[in-house]
């Protein structure tokens, strides 16, 4: 994160908000310690949580000795208040962050704010009320508070959610927000788990470059890592902050294009003569909310004034299946003039089922005993598994993303789970680009093949003489 700023210049003043036990400020040191001219840093760390203090400052000592030893200088304070009320004197009522009031102009600021949802009547969403609609999370104000205490042309670095980028909460967050910011990297993880093991995390997270100048259409730079280290960056491209900052539906949306597919899909969608309302198309959730309808859900199909009522778990490929009966889950509503909020017309609709990023798994557990595979809880499925009838074959796909390729460790787990079946197999690791494929080569097990979205037409092969057909097993 810290080799995100620019070259820094010869005194720097820096915000630390949320500081811990000073981690990111100790990466800025680093940085610096690298540099062959002096620089003279001033670091100004808030920190609420008082257990960490000590550390905190034990930790800046030791980096302003390090600096010092090779010719820097480094001078800190640390303050034990909240930040974003201690900083709101800065952040008037009416004209939010234009308080001609004097306040500290930083060059830089790094956070890895705290991530959690605010009461609506909590002092924090109370201050932010004309910008944050809803539910705010704290780490939007953090960056608010952040962007109002940099200097024109002063860089902010953050780890964030990227929950900001989308949505009805932050539209008016986003609004005021890149009229000040300009979006100039966004880094992503291809894998949450990888990056954050065991630190809980439950949003997907991305690191952010903005810069404080108006919009100027310059472009944002996106990388990925698979894990942590943000070193180990590949497929950096660049595009137009225009196309990726979209307000042609009124939300100023930032779009990520998380790899080259994505980006060639919103070029395609962006390609379409009309939007869905110009034909006529609204798209919402369904009316039902089950918790909220208990004294109209049934539990059986059959009611006289039963209406369908259709889950997730109903809506397959081109086909809606009803009545399904699944972990207990209501099947039906009970039609009367009390229940009629929530019942649609009778009308076409399309049906869309959103599928998570995640590992999504369509467990067809009946044709797979016919073929021999007995899955059992602990059993962990490729990705996507095909049975070619005619010939016997049964495809094996994993994705990279989710528990990476086909090596030979998950090739030898994967034929344990098939010993009692006889079909031939062909195993495929799908991956997202070129640069992933890279990644894993030395991780994938002989006699599979490789697909590479990036490039869908082609297929690599590993080795060995044969290509897309069966191995005998030995
Ligand atoms: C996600 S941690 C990040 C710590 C450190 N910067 C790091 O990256 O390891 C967020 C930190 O913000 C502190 N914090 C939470 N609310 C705060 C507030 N309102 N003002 C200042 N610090 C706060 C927490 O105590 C915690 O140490």
């Amino acid at each position: 994160m810290a080799r995100l700023f620019s070259s820094p210049r010869r005194h720097l003043r820096i915000l630390d908000a949320g500081a811990g036990i000073g981690i990111l400020s100790a990466a800025i040191c680093d940085r610096v310690l690298t540099l062959p001219v002096p620089r003279s840093l001033h670091l100004v760390l808030f920190e609420t949580d008082a257990r960490v203090l000590p550390l905190l400052d034990e930790n800046l000592r030791r980096c302003r000795d390090a600096l010092r030893q090779a010719g820097h200088e480094l001078s800190y304070s640390i303050e034990q208040t909240d930040f974003v009320l201690a900083n709101r004197p800065a952040c008037g009522q009416e004209t939010l962050f234009e308080d001609p009031r004097e306040h500290v102009e930083f060059d830089a600021a790094i956070m890895n704010p705290p991530y959690f949802k605010l009461n609506k009547q909590s002092a924090h969403a109370r201050a932010f009320e004309c910008i944050i609609r809803g539910q705010p999370n704290i780490y939007a104000l953090f960056m608010a508070t952040a962007a109002a205490m940099l200097r024109p042309g002063g860089e902010l670095v953050a780890i964030t959610p990227r929950s900001f980028c989308s949505g009805l909460y932050f539209r008016g967050f986003r609004r005021w927000f890149l009229q000040r910011m300009a979006l100039r990297y966004i880094h992503l993880f291809d894998s949450r788990t990888d990056a954050f093991r065991g630190a809980d995390v439950l949003q997907e997270s991305l690191v952010t470059r903005f810069d404080k100048a108006s919009p100027d259409g310059k472009t944002i730079r996106f990388s990925t890592s698979h894990g942590a280290d943000l070193q180990g960056a590949h497929d950096v491209v660049e595009y137009r902050s225009s196309w990726i900052i979209d307000d042609t539906g009124g939300d100023l949306v930032i779009r990520i294009p998380a790899a080259r597919i994505d980006a060639r899909i919103m070029k395609v969608v962006d390609s379409w003569p009309a939007r869905f309302a110009e034909h006529g198309l609204q798209i919402s959730t369904g009316p039902v909310v089950t918790f909220r309808a208990t004294r109209y859900l049934l539990s059986t199909a059959d009611h006289p004034d039963g209406v369908p009522l259709i889950f997730p778990h109903n809506v397959h490929p081109f086909d809606t299946r009803w009545p399904v009966r699944k972990n207990g889950k209501p099947l039906a509503l009970r039609s009367c003039p009390d229940s009629e909020k929530f019942l649609l017309p009778t009308r076409n609709y399309v049906l869309l089922r959103r599928f998570s990023a995640r590992k999504h798994v369509v467990c067809e557990i009946a044709r797979l005993s016919a073929l021999g595979i007995v899955v059992t809880q602990h059993d962990k499925l490729p990705d996507i598994v095909l049975h070619w009838s005619d010939r016997n074959w049964l495809f094996l796909i994993e994705a990279v993303t989710t528990h990476g390729p086909v090596s030979p460790e998950r090739h030898r787990e994967i034929e344990t789970m098939l010993r009692s079946c006889p079909a031939e197999r062909i195993y495929v690791t799908a991956f997202l680009n070129m640069g992933a494929f890279r990644r894993y080569a030395g991780d994938i097990a002989c006699e599979t093949e490789e697909w590479i979205a990036d490039n869908p037409d082609q297929m690599v092969h590993l080795n060995e003489p044969k290509f897309l057909g069966p191995y005998k097993r030995h």
